[in-house]
């Protein structure tokens, strides 16, 4: 086994950590580059609730896949999207007194009409999901459109 110098144990720390310290610097970047894939969602259709517990002004964030989903019942009738932000995928929340979706993460906001971005780092709309009525009860599901 080869003898190791106090120098080089030292020069092997130093590279080291210069090492680990470029990829913590490195991961947001990357990260922030090559967005995380939002695609993994269930073939099938989620049970949310009953249609009567969901009142209007309210929300569910539910389970669906890798990411969550967010329906909401508005004055115009349900929305339902991923809860999962377009920036870093943080989940985002109904806002009911501002009337907007909103990512706590970075302030980032989104209209609840149409997941589109209204402020913020957010680079694309939130993925608009299906809801459906079954025997009284509110489904989501992937749109097929
Ligand atoms: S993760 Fe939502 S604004 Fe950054």
């Amino acid at each position: 086994m080869p003898d190791i110098t106090r120098r080089d144990f030292l020069k092997l720390m130093k590279g080291t950590g210069i090492a680990v310290g470029a990829g913590l610097v490195a991961a947001p970047v990357v990260a922030y580059l090559y967005p995380t894939d939002l695609s993994i969602y269930p073939a099938e259709p989620a049970l949310v609730c009953a249609e009567n517990e969901l009142p209007v002004g309210e929300s569910r964030t539910i389970p669906f896949g890798r990411y969550p989903a967010l329906i909401i019942h508005t004055a115009d009738g349900l929305k339902a999207y991923s809860a999962a932000c377009t920036h870093f995928a943080c989940t985002v929340k109904w806002n009911n007194e501002t009337g907007t979706i909103d990512c706590p993460c970075h302030d980032g906001y989104f209209k609840v009409e149409d997941g589109s971005v209204i402020s913020g780092p957010p680079p694309k709309p939130l993925l608009k999901l299906e809801t459906e009525i079954v025997d009284g009860n509110i489904y989501v599901k992937v749109s097929e459109a």
